[in-house]
Order: C-alpha cells, then sequence, then structure tokens
C-alpha cells in the first residue's frame, strides 16, 4: 500500500519550483525497455503534450502524471525539456481508482450511460486518496502564484484540494469527456462533492456549450453556489477570504488536433507510399471505409458494424468493390465490459466476413492493434470513408485527424451526431448511430457523394481545422485562465 503523507503543503515550496504546472492521469510518455533493461521512454502521441510542450520548454513548466505501472515510485525526470513529476499508484489504486470509479462509475455516467454505472462506496473513498496524492504531489511544487491546469474526470477533486492547501494558485481545469445532463448527473452518490471539487478552479473547461451548461445547471441545483451567466458564485460572497469562496467560470473550449503536423505528414512520399501499399494489400477496392477507435462501448463500433452487413446482405455494398477497415486499439481490458465488448465485437466481424468474404477479398479487415502516428496517417490517405459513429463521445479526434490527413480533398467523413466533433465538422455526413437504416443511409450517401461536393466540404472543414487547432485551444483556455475576476459581481 502506498503511504499518503501530509506534506504541511499550505505555502509554495522552499526549493525552486514551477510557474506552470500540468496535472493529469497520465503523463506523457510511454516506457520502453532500455539497455539492461533500465527504464527509457518515449513521448506518447497526443494533442494534449504537443499543444503545451513549446510552452513547457519555454516556461521551464513540469507535468504531474502517473507513469503507468502500478507498486513503483519514480523520481522526478526529464524528458525533452519537460521535467516530469510521476505519482505512483499501487494494484488497489488501478483497480478502484483507474478501473473503478473513473472507468466503471464517472466514464459510463458522464457518456449518457450508454452501460449502467457502477456505484461503490470503497472505489469511491480510493478516488478521493489518488486524488489528494496528486493534489499533494502538486501543490508541492507549485511556485508562489503559479498556473495549475488539471486535466479531466479522473481527477476532479484536485482543483479544491489545491485550493485549499494554496489560495495563491491560478487553477484551470479541462475535461474532455462530456458532462452529463443534471438528470443523469444526479444518480451519483457524490455528486454535491464532485461539483464542489470541480468548483475550487477558477476556469472549468468543456468540449461543448452543453456541456457547459449541464455543469452549471448541477452547480446550481446540488451546490450552495448561485449562477450567474457562465460564473458559479460562492454562497458565501466573495469577499470572506475563505479557501471555498472563489468564483469558478464554466466556458467551452473546444480541443482540437495539430493540423499543420497531420497536413505534413499527409504530403510525406514514405506515407503516401504506404498508403497505396494498404489499399493494394486490400485488393485496390474501390471504396475502402475505415473505422479507427479504441475498443470502448462508448464507440458505437457495433452499431456501425450491424449498418455495414446489413449494406453488404441487401446488397447496396458488394465485397470486392468495398472493404471496411476497423481498428479497435486495446484499451482498459481488465474492466468487465470492455472484454465483453471486445468478444461481441470479433464475433460480428466473424460473422460478416464468414457471410461475405470470397476467396480473394475480404468484408472487415479487422486489426486489433494500436498505430503510430505515421501508420495512422497512412490509412487516413487509404481510406475514402471515415466512419465515426460514436454514441457520445467529448470530442473525437480521428475525425479531425482524417480531415486534415486528406490534404487532396477527397473522401468524405461519416459522422455521429453525438461527437463534440460535429459542432464544429459541420459539412460531415452528420448520422444517429441508433437509428441504423438512416446510418445506411448516411454511409451510401457518403459512398455515392460527387466530387465536387465532397471536396466543397473537405476543404471547408479543413479550413476550419487550420484556423482551429490545437495550440490555439490551449492558447485560448490559459489566456481566458489569466484573466483578472470580474469585480462588480454581486452575489
Ligand atoms: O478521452 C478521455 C481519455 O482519458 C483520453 O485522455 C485518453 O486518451 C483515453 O481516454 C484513454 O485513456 P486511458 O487509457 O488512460 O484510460
Amino acid at each position: 500500500m502506498l503511504e499518503d503523507q501530509d506534506h504541511g503543503l499550505s505555502q509554495a515550496p522552499n526549493t525552486p519550483g514551477y510557474d506552470f504546472i500540468v496535472v493529469a492521469n497520465r503523463l506523457p510518455v510511454d516506457r520502453i525497455e532500455g539497455d539492461e533493461g533500465a527504464p527509457m521512454w518515449r513521448r506518447s502521441p497526443g494533442g494534449l503534450v504537443t499543444a503545451i510542450a513549446p510552452m513547457m520548454q519555454q516556461t521551464g513548466g513540469a507535468w504531474v502524471g502517473w507513469h503507468g505501472a502500478t507498486n513503483e515510485s519514480l523520481a522526478p525526470f526529464e524528458d525533452e525539456g519537460i521535467h516530469l513529476i510521476p505519482v505512483p499508484l499501487d494494484d488497489d489504486d488501478l483497480e478502484q481508482y483507474y478501473e473503478g470509479f473513473s472507468n466503471s462509475t464517472l466514464w459510463p455516467l458522464y457518456h449518457d450511460v450508454i452501460v449502467p454505472p457502477e456505484f461503490h462506496r470503497t472505489w469511491w473513498e480510493n478516488y478521493k486518496k489518488v486524488n489528494k496524492r496528486f493534489a499533494e504531489a502538486t501543490a508541492k511544487v507549485a511556485n508562489l502564484g503559479a498556473t495549475v491546469w488539471v486535466q479531466d474526470y479522473q481527477l476532479q477533486l484536485v482543483p479544491q484540494l489545491l485550493r485549499e492547501a494554496r489560495p495563491d494558485l491560478r487553477i484551470g481545469f479541462f475535461n474532455h469527456i462530456p458532462f452529463p445532463s443534471p438528470g443523469i448527473f444526479s444518480q451519483l452518490p457524490w455528486r454535491r462533492q464532485i461539483l464542489e471539487g470541480l468548483a475550487g478552479a477558477d476556469l472549468v473547461g468543456f468540449q461543448r456549450t452543453a456541456d457547459a451548461s449541464n455543469f452549471l445547471r448541477s452547480m446550481r441545483r446540488y451546490t450552495n453556489r448561485s449562477v450567474k451567466g457562465t460564473m458559479a458564485l460562492p454562497a458565501s460572497g466573495i469577499q470572506g477570504g475563505s479557501a471555498t469562496n472563489n468564483i469558478c467560470r464554466a466556458e467551452a473550449h473546444p480541443i482540437s488536433i495539430d493540423t499543420a503536423q497531420v497536413m505534413d505528414l499527409s504530403k510525406d512520399p514514405q506515407i503516401i507510399a504506404r498508403a497505396h501499399q494498404i489499399r493494394a494489400e486490400l485488393g485496390n477496392p474501390e471504396t475502402v471505409l475505415l473505422g479507427v477507435d479504441r475498443l470502448d462501448y462508448t464507440k458505437g463500433i457495433r452499431h456501425r458494424l450491424k449498418a455495414y452487413g446489413e449494406l453488404l446482405a441487401e446488397g447496396d455494398i458488394r465485397v470486392g468493390q468495398a472493404c471496411l477497415v476497423q481498428v479497435a486499439s486495446p484499451s482498459r481490458e481488465n474492466v468487465d465490459r470492455y472484454a465483453q465488448l471486445k468478444d461481441q465485437v470479433e464475433l460480428m466481424v466473424g460473422s460478416i466476413n464468414g457471410e461475405h468474404d470470397t476467396m480473394g477479398h475480404t468484408a472487415v479487415r479487422y486489426l486489433h492493434h494500436s498505430y503510430p502516428l505515421r501508420e495512422m496517417i497512412a490509412l487516413y490517405l487509404a481510406a475514402d470513408i471515415m466512419l465515426v459513429t460514436s454514441l457520445r463521445d467529448g470530442m473525437n479526434l480521428v475525425a479531425k485527424e482524417f480531415v486534415a490527413a486528406h490534404t487532396h480533398d477527397h473522401g468524405m467523413l461519416v459522422l455521429s451526431e453525438f461527437t463534440g466533433a460535429a459542432d464544429q465538422l459541420t459539412q460531415a455526413v452528420l448520422v444517429n448511430p441508433h437509428d441504423i437504416d438512416g446510418m445506411k443511409a448516411g454511409i451510401l450517401r457518403a459512398v455515392n457523394m460527387d466530387n465536387q461536393e465532397s471536396t466543397r466540404r473537405m476543404r471547408r472543414m479543413r479550413r476550419h481545422l487550420i484556423e482551429h487547432d490545437v495550440a490555439r485551444w490551449s492558447s485560448t483556455f490559459l489566456t481566458a485562465l489569466a484573466q483578472p475576476l470580474p469585480v462588480d459581481v454581486s452575489v
């Protein structure tokens, strides 16, 4: 068991600390085995670190997070100019804080109860304990007046814990996943504590305006704060000087991708050659459809397969002319619902292929792997139609990457209305994944869309992504966080 010690954290550190700190469940590195088993680290791909890395390198910022293995305490280390501060998790924490409360309570609850959330008091106790550990590790290294940016649903208590320990800090929080309506959120036995945890932040960012307003409506209903516009105001007034009397603002700040990087890679001759090779390996079908998801029940993979299977069965799409490549990267495999989903998806793929494959061609090429970014870009380029059919999704960056990679402007995106991305990529073929007939019609519409129309739509969406990239996301959020509080707020 890891000991949670009281570090006496009500002041800035005596030793030099950091002026800018990101706190996330995971550190932005993956461990690779070095010589003689010595740990070595590789920067993990992902928008967040790409967006923040330059600023961290300039300001000498730090990242507090878990390094991915249990029962191991590591000393802080440096990777490509970023100071990394590992927070240890033991086996109980993995089971109760990560697989349990984060991914079997909050994850399904926040994704509109697609599967029933489980509520266990032991998980909640452990979630509180681990959040405290993250807050303590952060408070210990933050300079006086530092900016701290906490990320995502695993760490919703950290803002308030930090504010209590270090009222001098500027605290931001960004929720990468949806925030549910008050009706759904109200199921959570610890709803008030979660809201108060988040309210410790000066600014809470969400993917969509609807998420921010869901949060404010719950705040009004389940805490003693009042809500005025985008602000949740403390009941005690803002003059009291207590650690809980801050104004908490809630705003939409939709995350994006490193558009320039994806566009550059899509012009790399090696990647283009690899895309041609992929199509050839699939037997050069006229239409390559592509799905790329973490193997997660929120992604609507079964709904997509059902629609595709029916299109094949009804003769609207023919094997050989078309092929669906489905990448399903392994995720949270120890959580029952994920293991069940894997079985269900594999059964469906087997059944569709058994029914429709020919000697030379397959209906679904299923790949249960993760791939590096370069291979992903080659896959995007090789595909004509991207299928993003999530039942609920905070944003969905795969949809954005596909559009950015198609610099030749061919192809089309079929996109679920229930993704954050649908608010911005409005030129996609939008579908409701629960409506199988509607989704089949959407897929056929994308397959048969004339080039002029698809080019116009893809260009417009790409222009949006060029202007709204991940660097703009982080700078807009941090600028809003730095804004002084309004002086004329009457509570
Ligand atoms: O979308 C939320 C998120 O936490 C992402 O930040 C992350 O890429 C993904 O879910 C998978 O998370 P993990 O493997 O850490 O559970």
